[in-house]
């Protein structure tokens, strides 16, 4: 299974540094076989633990440059990241972030033998629009993805599941996923308010290869309960 913890613009380096020191002392101590992630905020990239992957929540597809507030490929190199996380609904909704650019990120770190995380999800108005509607919309956020890259990870987040408590029911999980697993036989994880007390069920669902956890996951004893979960 895939454990993966996307800290946003939450934590600072002493609290993140504390935060994968706990997670890698948890790892070391029970001998876990799973996969963990950690996304942390670009300041704390180079917190490292050999237990753990860091990976990089954006990038812009360059080494370096006149890319003001962005961090290139010189900057991830220097933290040795190999993992990024793509097309996340925060980057396609509050930045604005298009098909198209998003198409070219993946390209770039495709080429780079990056391990990439792609995230794809409907918001709440296409899901209520019913299943065609929202199975079309998804599709078009695979439009450009090579869905055969071999270290190629997908994330389905539902828009309105993030951050809100909400969470599609176990059975339209379980449905979905069947669906996406169609479009690409990569490693597919279920995001959106996964939290201590559902994640074991949501890892337990057909075609879920693991979650990415955001808010639930800042706590580090709750989300080493759900590595635990995994086992
Ligand atoms: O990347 C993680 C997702 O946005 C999920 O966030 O667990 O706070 O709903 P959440």
């Amino acid at each position: 299974m895939i454990i993966a913890a996307n800290l946003k613009t939450n934590l600072t380096r002493k609290e993140t540094k504390k935060y994968i020191n706990e997670v890698d002392a948890y790892i070391t101590s029970c001998n876990s076989s799973q996969e963990v992630l950690v996304f942390p905020a670009m300041s704390s990239l180079d917190t490292y633990k050999s237990s753990v992957v860091v990976g990089a929540q954006n990038a812009y597809p360059t080494d370096n440059g006149a890319f003001t507030g962005e961090i290139g490929l010189t900057h991830l190199n220097e933290f040795d990241i190999k993992t990024i996380l793509i097309g996340h609904s925060e980057r396609r909704h509050i930045l604005g972030e298009t098909q198209e650019e998003l198409v070219k990120k993946f390209n770039y770190f495709k080429e780079l033998g990056f391990k990439i995380v792609y995230c794809v999800g409907e918001p709440l108005e296409k899901r209520e629009a019913g299943k065609d509607v929202m199975m079309e919309y998804i599709s078009t956020q695979y439009e450009g993805i090579d869905t055969q890259y071999e270290n190629l990870i997908i994330a389905y987040e539902p828009v309105w599941a993030i951050g809100t408590g909400l969470t599609p029911t176990l059975d339209d999980i379980k449905d979905i996923h069947k669906e996406l697993k169609d479009k690409s036989s990569a490693p597919l994880l279920y995001g959106g308010s996964v939290k201590v007390a559902n994640a074991k069920e949501v890892l337990s669902i057909e075609n879920v290869d693991g979650v990415l956890v955001g808010s639930a996951a800042l706590c580090a004893e709750d989300f080493c309960k759900m590595i635990e979960f995994a086992e």
